[in-house]
């Protein structure tokens, strides 16, 4: 369908993934300042590398890799819904949203100490839980056939990625 064009390669242009971010760009100096103690205060020239202004979040290795797995699965379980978006098949996007950003993660069954959320400042849990609460809102726009308020889900749950990589560093 014609209306889902956007999502899809590279009519998704630079311009609107601009505009998709700057809310989240311009947030980031007080997502920063506000933990900044937090920073391990080895890098002398923070202005000219961006990365540098994360807030470093410390865990033990195995929690990180965890988390890193994690990661990989997001970032699969989005292609998945990029591509049930660009067949138009929102039940199936819907499913995909529901089981795999949040229920499936491997960080669930593991201890305590190896659970990454245990080592995550306040801030960033919730960032963590507004991707769930958005994933949880795009499969049921999903499901309602809703394209419109789908295509806001989705973009809630992007700007979850994005507000939290922009703000915090693990190593
Ligand atoms: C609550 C915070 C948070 C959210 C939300 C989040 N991430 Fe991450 N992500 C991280 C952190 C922290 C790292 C590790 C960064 C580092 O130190 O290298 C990471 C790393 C990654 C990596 C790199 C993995 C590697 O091989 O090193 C990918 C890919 C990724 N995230 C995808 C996603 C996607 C896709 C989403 C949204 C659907 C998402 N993340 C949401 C915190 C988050």
């Amino acid at each position: 369908m014609n209306n889902v064009q956007p999502l899809s390669g590279s009519r998704y242009s630079l311009k609107k993934l601009f505009w998709l971010l700057l809310p989240v760009a311009l947030s980031v100096p007080l997502a920063v300042h506000s933990s900044s103690s937090n920073n391990d205060g080895n890098e002398d020239d923070l202005e000219t590398h961006f990365t540098d202004l994360r807030t470093l979040v410390e865990m033990p290795e195995r929690a990180r890799q965890i988390l890193i797995e994690d990661m990989l699965d997001h970032l699969a379980v989005l292609n998945e819904i990029n591509r049930y978006l660009s067949e138009n098949k929102l039940s199936s996007a819907a499913e995909v949203a529901e089981t795999g950003m949040g229920q499936s993660l491997l960080s669930k069954y593991q201890d305590e100490a190896l659970r990454p959320g245990h080592y995550m400042p306040q801030e960033m849990r919730e960032i963590g839980w507004e991707l769930h609460n958005a994933a949880t809102g795009f499969a049921k726009a999903a499901r309602q056939g809703n394209l419109q308020e789908t295509l806001i889900a989705y973009h809630r749950i992007s700007s979850a990625c994005v507000a939290c990589h922009y703000s915090y560093r693990t190593r």
